[in-house]
């Protein structure tokens, strides 16, 4: 028997509602609680830490390092997957692919937004990024060699990133969980549409069907790696579930991933490249072939078959982009000055 998709929403259903917004006023109406207390005290409680809340260093450095490379992957994705706007099979296509990857530039937006009230500044990250100093997913440094790709990057891609963001709604830092929430409700849409376009493929003619097996092909194992090293290699792992920021091992969400996905290519129609995957009833769930972690060790150090090119595109749009953002920011004095004159 397979198991039960664990599916996004029923997850999102355990995200916060009135009753944690009383515990968490209650949390805080502790004027005998010092800082440690109050932080220990508040994730003891599973409540949320917020911006302006005491909180150790080391927390404060882990979701600044954890949400900048969530930010600078949303706004890298979107150049794998630009490629092809121009270049969609049809009107309807090309509106869909561009809303989505509009969308990724505001996840980017809500997601530097939410590093800031840690007290860093976009501008900064956004040079840690550029100098390489700071990383991004490594799934974007494969190629989109065919519009099929496009397709497997909704269904596996945003696949793989709802079931990795789903439990980040309920993560300890209370910006971060709030700008997940609204995201996830996003990818969804991401994940539904590249589902359908792959359904669409798999149904065509014999080319279309073999690009969209192609692509499946090439995606699948990048994929299985966005979810991190397995556990025994793990850095960060134990401490980010103990300050509840993460929920899940690297593991435990992989295996919930390819639980999903197995039934959901039988409905494709198409096959998943691993002749080991196998339910296995005694453990409840797929048994498959793990991803090869020293090509995801590589392409992390900068040796993926785009590493180069997406740097390369980003500086170029920094560039480019100057004289934008330089109007922009004259713009915001002057509105500044006006405010203030008429206060
Ligand atoms: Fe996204
Ligand atoms: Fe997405």
């Amino acid at each position: 028997m397979p198991p039960e998709e664990p599916g996004a929403s029923g997850l999102l259903d355990e995200v916060s509602g009135a009753e944690r917004a009383l515990a968490e006023a209650a949390a805080r109406d502790r004027p005998d609680a010092d800082g440690e207390a109050f932080f220990d005290a508040v994730i003891a409680a599973d409540q949320k830490i917020e911006p302006r809340d005491a909180m150790p260093e080391a927390y404060r450095k882990t979701l600044v390092r954890q949400i900048a490379q969530h930010a600078h992957s949303e706004i890298i994705g979107m150049q794998p997957e630009g490629n092809w706007i121009s270049r969609a099979p049809s009107l309807e296509r090309k509106a869909i692919l561009l809303s989505k990857v509009q969308d990724e530039a505001g996840h980017g937006l809500y997601l530097y937004a939410a590093a800031e009230t840690l007290g860093v500044d976009r501008k900064d990250m956004y040079a840690q990024l550029l100098s390489g100093r700071q990383k991004y997913s490594s799934i974007f440094n494969y190629p989109t060699l065919t519009w099929a790709d496009v397709g497997a990057i909704g269904w596996l891609v945003d696949g793989a990133a709802i079931v990795n963001q789903v439990p980040l709604c309920r993560c300890s830092y209370g910006p971060y969980a709030r700008a997940m929430i609204r995201v996830c409700k996003e990818e969804s849409f991401h994940q539904r549409q590249g589902f359908q376009s792959l359904y669409v493929l798999a149904r065509g003619t014999t080319k279309q069907r073999e690009m969209a097996q192609d692509a499946v092909n090439r995606y699948w194992y990048p994929s299985l790696a966005m979810f991190g090293p397995p556990d025994s290699d793990s850095t960060h792992s134990e401490q980010s579930m103990e300050w509840k920021i993460k929920r899940y091992t690297n593991d435990e969400l992989r295996q919930r991933f390819v639980d999903m996905t197995v039934q959901q290519a039988g409905v494709l129609g198409l096959d998943l490249p691993d002749p080991d995957l196998a339910w296995n009833e005694e453990r409840g769930h797929y048994d498959f072939t793990q991803p090869d972690y020293g090509e995801l060790f590589d392409v992390i150090k900068g040796n993926g078959p785009c590493n180069r090119k997406r740097m390369e595109h980003r500086r170029r749009a920094a560039e480019d982009g100057e004289w934008v953002a330089q109007a922009a920011r004259e713009y915001a004095r002057k509105q500044a000055e006006r405010t203030a004159v008429s206060v």
